[in-house]
């Protein structure tokens, strides 16, 4: 279904791949809610929207927060009645350093990547199954597919957050609701670009959102790219125990070694 003339709340709509998807969605005459933190940058976003034809409006929301979201949400309703889609991609990554676990920032990265989008689904989701149509879309991660080296908090959030998608996806179908996991490897945008690692085959934001909008368009369940880690993290996701764990453990010994400011 050709995503045109629809209601589309986006999360994370001030940066990176959110703000890439409300843009290319700007070209069909939708209507997007835009929800973010950063004022300045969502009317940044929401100016260039209406010059390519579409209505919008933006909320400043903490996703963290289910009272706000629900206050956003009952705003977008008065404003453009019913939500079509959701698409939800705010979210943040940093590495988990082992020596100085810290509660706080796990919850955060929690809070954040798997209960900001709940919030939003449970939000909106009630109407779309009375309607019996709608869409939800989200960013997980492909580094969700297994525990990585540094990635216990930001890994665990984001496979929390595929498993909801993917349980939802199959108790949804039948009631005409599409569900979308969006697993990307490395796109560039101002939270990939804090890292300093090597970031194979990194795609645009620009490029992200038309493959993102076309693959939702589609029906797709899982949305994951590039190809070739998408291939590669499948493989690894298969390997047993006694040979992921000697792998992995070198190149945990790796990036320990090289240190890296933005673990904590
Ligand atoms: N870039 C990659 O390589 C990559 C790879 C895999 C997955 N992802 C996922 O893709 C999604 C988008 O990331 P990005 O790369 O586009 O990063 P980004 O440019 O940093 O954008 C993150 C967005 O999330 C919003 N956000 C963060 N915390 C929020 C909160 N508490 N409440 C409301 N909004 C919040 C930010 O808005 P404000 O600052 O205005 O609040 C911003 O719009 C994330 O879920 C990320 O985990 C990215």
């Amino acid at each position: 279904m050709k995503i045109e003339n629809k209601s589309v709340i986006i999360s994370g709509a001030s940066s990176g791949i959110g703000r890439a998807v409300a843009l290319q969605l700007s070209k069909f005459s939708n209507r997007l809610w835009l929800v973010g933190r950063n004022q300045e940058a969502l009317e940044e976003v929401a100016a260039l929207v209406r010059k390519n034809g579409s209505v919008c409006e933006w909320s400043v929301t903490d996703v963290q927060d289910p009272v706000a979201v629900e206050e956003s949400f009952q705003l977008f309703k008065e404003k453009f009645h019913s939500c079509d889609m959701l698409f939800l991609s705010a979210g943040f990554a940093e590495l988990t350093n082992v020596e100085k676990l810290n509660f706080q920032f796990a919850r955060a990265m929690m809070e954040t990547n798997y209960f900001g989008c709940l919030h939003w689904i449970l939000a909106a989701l009630p109407e779309m199954q009375k309607r019996n149509q709608g869409i939800i879309a989200a960013v997980s991660a492909l580094a969700s597919y297994r525990g990585l080296p540094q990635g216990a908090f930001y890994g665990a959030s984001k496979a929390a957050l595929s498993n909801c998608l993917e349980s939802l996806r199959i108790d949804l179908q039948r009631q005409g609701v599409q569900v979308s996991t969006i697993l990307p490897a490395f796109v560039d945008t101002p939270m990939a670009r804090k890292f300093d690692y090597a970031m194979p085959n990194v795609w645009s934001a620009e490029k992200a959102a038309k493959y993102i909008v076309k693959q939702i368009e589609k029906g797709k369940g899982e949305i994951a790219f590039p190809w070739s880690l998408l291939f590669l993290m499948k493989c690894v996701r298969a390997l047993p125990e006694f040979i992921f764990d000697p792998l992995f453990t070198k190149i945990s010994a790796e990036a320990h070694k090289k240190g890296n400011s933005l673990t904590r």
